[in-house]
């Protein structure tokens, strides 16, 4: 029953996610077709603190919605059905450190989200489900593979809707750790993902905002998954986001896919201007990722394996719920249905 609604769900989406994908620049795969390369983040660190007003977002879009400028951060609500402001970074990392200060949104069926995501689909997530107010979800994809659902873990939390906690992801080209207030709570192996198939690895852009997946026009799957149906007359929804403070391992002017393998040794990194750090691949201006120093982050990270995981995987129940739990296909979603529900015609 569930497995046939979440195919008929996956099917929606993945209809929608071209529709939304043709009317966006953003839309090129690297992985089928020839793209423009994305622009770099051509600096280490950026910290930006959202309390600070609306200069704030300089470096930040927003792609859906509005987002206010408040004294606690950024403010992201959902009012009424169709909801889902959503803002993002205009460039994109290659490897590094992602640091959000966020409270989540109350209420039920709202999901408050802090996702890295790249052109060919690869993800990385932290998800707030507002229905469960002592946890949090942690997942990633692999260019876009979505045949299973059962790499998402829950992560205890005190109070994520009442307080504001750091929610960090450490991306390296042999490994990904989660952080939860500085403390590693899962950690994904280069090898650990189907032999690195399914491993995020290509330039990423940040993206963060709140969506209703209890919305009632959602799929039973994935209201279910978010733990009930979205009732908007107990809202408004916030949530804030404090400051998010990003490294990028890689920094250059732009990222190019030279092939279509996905594979972060065919990335080309243009015009970089900080020295080469050890973490990702080489930065040095405009070669192709370093192959030695990948070889040996393979290598470690094989090793590493047996050692890693602190957190398990949900159980494989989860497995046909937790399909809302990409976040680009679920906003594309809805954002499309948004569009097309107020449209004549398309
Ligand atoms: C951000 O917005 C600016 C201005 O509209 C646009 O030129 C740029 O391409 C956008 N960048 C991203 C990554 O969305
Ligand atoms: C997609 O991921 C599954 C595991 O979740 C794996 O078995 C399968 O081989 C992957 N498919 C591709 C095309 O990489
Ligand atoms: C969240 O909702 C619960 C239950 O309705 C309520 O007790 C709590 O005060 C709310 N918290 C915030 C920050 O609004
Ligand atoms: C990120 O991971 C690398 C490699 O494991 C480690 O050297 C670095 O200290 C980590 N950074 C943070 C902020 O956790
Ligand atoms: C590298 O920088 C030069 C000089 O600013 C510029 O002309 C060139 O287009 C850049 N190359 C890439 C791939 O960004
Ligand atoms: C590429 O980088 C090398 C060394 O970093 C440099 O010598 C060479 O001139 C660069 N080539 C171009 C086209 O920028």
């Amino acid at each position: 029953m569930a497995f046939k609604s979440y195919l008929q769900w996956a099917a929606v989406i993945a209809a929608s996610v071209q529709l939304g994908a043709a009317q966006t620049y953003t839309s090129c795969n690297p992985l089928e077709e020839t793209c423009k390369a994305d622009t770099g983040l051509n600096q280490y660190q950026l910290n930006t603190d959202f309390t600070t007003g609306s200069s704030a977002f300089k470096r930040w879009n927003t792609t859906a919605g509005t987002v206010e400028s408040t004294s606690l951060g950024a403010k992201f609500t959902i009012a009424e059905q169709g909801d889902a402001p959503t803002i993002e970074s205009d460039f994109y990392i290659f490897f590094g450190y992602v640091e959000i200060k966020m409270r989540a949104a109350n209420g039920t069926g709202i999901i408050s989200t802090a996702v890295m995501e790249s052109d060919d689909l690869d993800e990385i997530d932290w998800e707030q489900i507002s229905t469960y107010d002592s946890s949090i979800e942690t997942d990633y994809f692999g260019k876009g593979n979505t045949t299973s659902y059962d790499r998402d873990t829950k992560v205890s939390v005190s109070s994520p809707e009442e307080t504001f906690h750091s929610y960090a992801v450490n991306w390296t080209s042999s490994k990904i750790d989660w952080l939860l207030d500085g403390q590693v709570v899962r950690t994904l192996d280069y090898a650990a993902a189907v032999d690195g198939t399914n491993f995020p690895q290509t330039p990423m852009r940040v993206k963060i905002g709140i969506w209703a997946g209890g919305d009632p026009s959602n799929s039973e799957g994935t209201i279910e998954w978010a733990g009930g149906q979205t009732d908007y007359t107990t809202g408004p929804f916030s949530m804030y986001v404090e400051s998010v403070n990003i490294i990028n391992y890689n920094p250059a002017q732009s990222y190019k896919y030279t092939d279509k393998t996905g594979s972060y040794t065919s990335i080309k990194a243009s015009n970089g201007t900080t020295p080469t750090n050890l973490i990702g691949p080489s930065t040095s201006s405009n070669s192709t990722a370093r192959s030695s120093a990948l070889a040996s982050a393979k290598l470690s990270s094989s090793a590493a394996a047996a050692t890693s995981a602190n957190a398990s995987p949900s159980s494989s129940t989860a497995m046909s719920t937790s399909a809302a739990s990409s976040y680009f296909s679920s906003l594309f979603g809805i954002v499309l249905a948004a569009f097309v529900a107020g449209m004549v015609r398309l």
